[in-house]
Parts: C-alpha cells; structure tokens; sequence
C-alpha cells in the first residue's frame, strides 16, 4: 500500500464506521481527521463551532488533513464538508484513492435524527440533511469509487471496497 485510502461522503453515510472495518481487515491505521481535529485542538467540534463559528472548525480541519496526509499510507476518514475547500480536494486526490459513500436522504435523516454532536444539525435534521445535500451536490464527485450504503451493511461495503482496491492495485500498484 503506498498511498492512503481515504473515504469521503456526507455526514452519517458510515464512513467511521467502514473506515475502521477496512483499516482491520487491511491491517493498516486508520485515521480520522475529525478525531484528530478533537485530539490536536483538546477540543469537542461542537466546542469550535460555538468558539469561532464554522470558520473556525475549517480551519482546524485544514490542518489536521495535512498532517494526516503526511503520515504512512492507511486508512483515512473524513468530515462530510472537507471537500468544500479547493485545496483539501486537491490534496485528498494527489495522497489517496478515494472512496466516496452515499446513502438516501431517508435514510441519513433516519440515521441522523437523534444525533446531538454535529454543530450543523441543529435545529433538525430532517430540513437540514435535505438542504445540505442539494448545496453539496457534485462535491464528492471526484472519487475514484463510489457506493450507496443505504441498504448494505458497513461489512458489505467493506468488501466491495477491498474488492475493487486490489482489482486496481493490479494494474497501478497502489
Ligand atoms: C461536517 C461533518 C462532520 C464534522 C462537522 C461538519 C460537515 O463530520 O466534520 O460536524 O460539514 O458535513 P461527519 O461527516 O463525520 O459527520
């Protein structure tokens, strides 16, 4: 493995989720850039929000990517609007495969509805997934792979995921 995998997708798509699964099952690390943005800041996502706004966070999330990027080839997970940034993008596709999760609106809404701890569900879940996703539209679409998870487990996905890696780490030596 000489360049990460990295998994993008809107927010309760199952990224952590698979990510960790696959990073198990490939035997490599597995990182995720809104754990690192917490651990490196000593602060909650919520908690930047409220200090500096969404601003804030972004900046945050900058950093953490590079330096996530920076580390040996694994597993990497990311938060749903890190692809709003030109340069995030650019760099995501020159380090990694990319890997692209989806799911309904129904279902993220379902999945997200009681969710507590992302900032930018307040005020209900259900209008925000539904105008969110119609503003990201097209944002993820540089991935190299992409996958509905709306009806498959993380397992499932998991395996498609390896499936098609080493298809082309055949012929490109990823
Ligand atoms: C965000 C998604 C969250 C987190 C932050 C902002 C977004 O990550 O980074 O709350 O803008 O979509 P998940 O996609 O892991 O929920």
């Amino acid at each position: 493995m000489d360049k990460h995998i990295i998994v993008i997708g809107f927010m309760g798509t199952g990224k952590s989720t698979v990510g960790e699964i696959l990073a198990e099952k490939l035997a490599c690390s597995w990182l995720d850039t809104d754990t690192e943005v917490e651990r490196i800041s000593e602060k909650k996502i919520s908690h930047l929000f409220d200090e500096g706004g969404e601003a804030h966070f972004r900046l945050w999330e900058k950093k953490v990517l590079k330096q996530v990027l920076e580390q040996a080839p694994g597993v990497i997970t990311t938060g749903g609007g890190i692809v709003l940034d030109p340069e995030n993008v650019s760099w995501i596709r020159s380090h990694g495969w990319v890997v692209a999760l989806d799911a309904s609106e129904e279902e993220l809404v379902r999945r997200l509805a009681t969710d507590q701890s992302r900032p930018l569900l307040r005020g209900g879940a259900q209008q925000w997934v539904r105008d969110l996703k119609r503003e990201r539209q097209g944002v993820y679409d540089f991935a190299d792979l992409f996958l509905d998870t709306t009806e498959s487990s993380p397992e499932e996905i998991v395996v498609k995921i390896i499936q098609r890696w080493k298809e082309i780490a055949g012929g490109s030596g990823i």
